[in-house]
């Protein structure tokens, strides 16, 4: 069977005929350690949700990833009609995204699927980029959104196809309780998202990050069909990312495995592909980093990504409960931010993650356990320059009170292998100062 028949019939709502939850076929000319299994060059990883298996499996209905450009605009043309809209609305953000999103408005109104596109969207996207993104949505009579980007650009997206169909207001959709069932599930597009970055893995999540702009909260909006419907990831569109980043969003993909990793709840699948994601960025991040244009590091890298988007499932934790509310306040890089908090939050649980640590640091050939991978972090950030400390970041005169009533709030908590309180809190932002 040809991946795209694959598709065509997992996407139809067929059960395909084998039982795994993930289907991983993967080759590509970029991955020569992967050549060993049945794969082929031209083959693609996909990953398949097995509707008969446990519900609690809520790995995505289907995943593909190619490794080779010319897939991209191939999937382009057909995965929108497989997934029954006719007119779709293409987002993306950034100058870097100019040159695929013109290519593929070309190809999509060549093909009759309609040309529209939305790129008004902040680097960290508020209600307000998203009313407006929704706005032309539904005056344009759209019916399905692929979505370009970075974390930015494919949440905006989402929230977009999300809200095509609501009626209610989107702060209505927090990701607080069961809030989530007030959405009209009929109501919200399909969603194609085309990754560009290597890190927030938000091609695989079920969540989109839209900040506050009047409180300045980053606020969770979440819906299971808010997952894509196919992604598809192609290193070559990571080749253009600057240095910087690609180290900030490499080092997001970390936090994403490494706060999973340590969180308490129990995933063994998602401990697994943490673990896998951590070795990924350690091999790979300094080589992309070093060397933009090369591809197998970019294709681990984004591999790295959709692994640890989809291993915190099981739960992030303190990095991102106090970078979500800085970034919100101070405009700091998501990723680079996660970076340079992650020692003193390793200090911080240092009690509770010793033992699970060190086992980390023995698979990632790390010597010297919880010490030693403390020191790997340490040594990484000084390799991917990342700044040493939140001012040199750029975060001058912080209001710690606010900042700590906000990361208090922030969904992320209750990941954290120990309890956060006011007092750890401060203690922590004051250590990252
Ligand atoms: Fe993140």
């Amino acid at each position: 069977m040809t991946a795209n028949k694959t598709i065509l019939r997992a996407l139809a709502g067929e059960t395909l005929p084998t039982p795994p939850i993930w289907m991983m076929r993967q080759a590509g000319r970029y991955l020569p350690e992967y050549r060993a299994t049945r794969a082929k060059a031209g083959d693609f990883l996909s990953l398949c949700y097995n509707p008969e298996l446990a519900a609690e499996v809520t790995l995505q209905p289907i995943r593909r990833y190619g490794f080779d450009g010319s897939i991209l605009f191939a999937d382009i043309l057909l995965v929108p009609q497989a997934l029954g809209a006719d007119l779709w609305f293409v987002t993306g953000e950034g100058p870097r995204l100019s040159t695929i999103t013109q290519s593929t408005l070309d190809l999509m109104e060549a093909a009759g699927l309609g040309r529209a596109m939305f790129s008004d969207v902040d680097p960290n996207p508020t209600e307000m980029n998203a009313e407006a993104g929704i706005k032309v949505y539904r005056d344009g009579g759209h019916d399905g959104v692929i979505a370009f980007g970075g974390g930015s650009g494919l949440d905006l997206g989402k929230v977009i196809a999300f809200m095509a169909g609501q009626t209610r207001p989107l702060w209505d959709f927090e990701d607080i309780g069961d809030w989530w069932t007030r959405a009209d599930p009929e109501g919200i597009a399909p969603i194609v998202a085309v990754p560009t970055t290597a890190g927030t893995g938000s091609e695989v999540g079920r969540a989109s990050v839209i900040t506050n702009s009047q409180s300045h909260e980053k606020k969770i909006i979440f819906h299971p069909k808010m997952l894509p419907a196919v992604v598809i990831c192609d290193p070559e569109l990571t080749v253009g990312m600057p240095p910087m980043i690609t180290a900030g969003t490499g080092m997001d993909a970390f936090a994403h495995c490494l706060e999973a990793f340590c969180s308490p709840h129990y995933h063994p699948m998602s401990q697994g592909m943490a673990l896998e994601g951590m070795r990924l960025v350690k091999e790979y991040l300094p080589r992309a980093y070093a060397d933009g244009s090369d591809l197998e590091a970019r294709g681990h890298m984004m591999s790295a990504a959709a692994m640890g988007a989809t291993a915190f499932q099981k739960g992030l934790g303190a990095i991102h409960a106090i970078s979500h509310p800085i970034g919100a306040v101070h405009h700091t890089h998501h990723g680079t931010t996660n970076a340079v908090v992650m020692q003193p939050v390793l200090r911080m649980n240092r009690p509770a993650i010793e033992g699970r640590l060190a086992k980390a640091a023995a698979y990632l050939d790390i010597v010297g356990g919880f010490d030693g991978f403390y020191d790997f972090v340490g040594k990484l950030n000084e390799e991917l320059n990342i700044p040493s400390s939140l001012t040199a970041l750029g975060v001058t005169d912080p209001d710690i009170d606010a900042l700590v009533a906000s990361a208090l709030q922030d969904p992320s908590c209750g990941g954290n292998p120990i309890e956060l309180t006011k007092e750890n809190v401060t203690q922590l932002l004051r250590d990252c100062l």
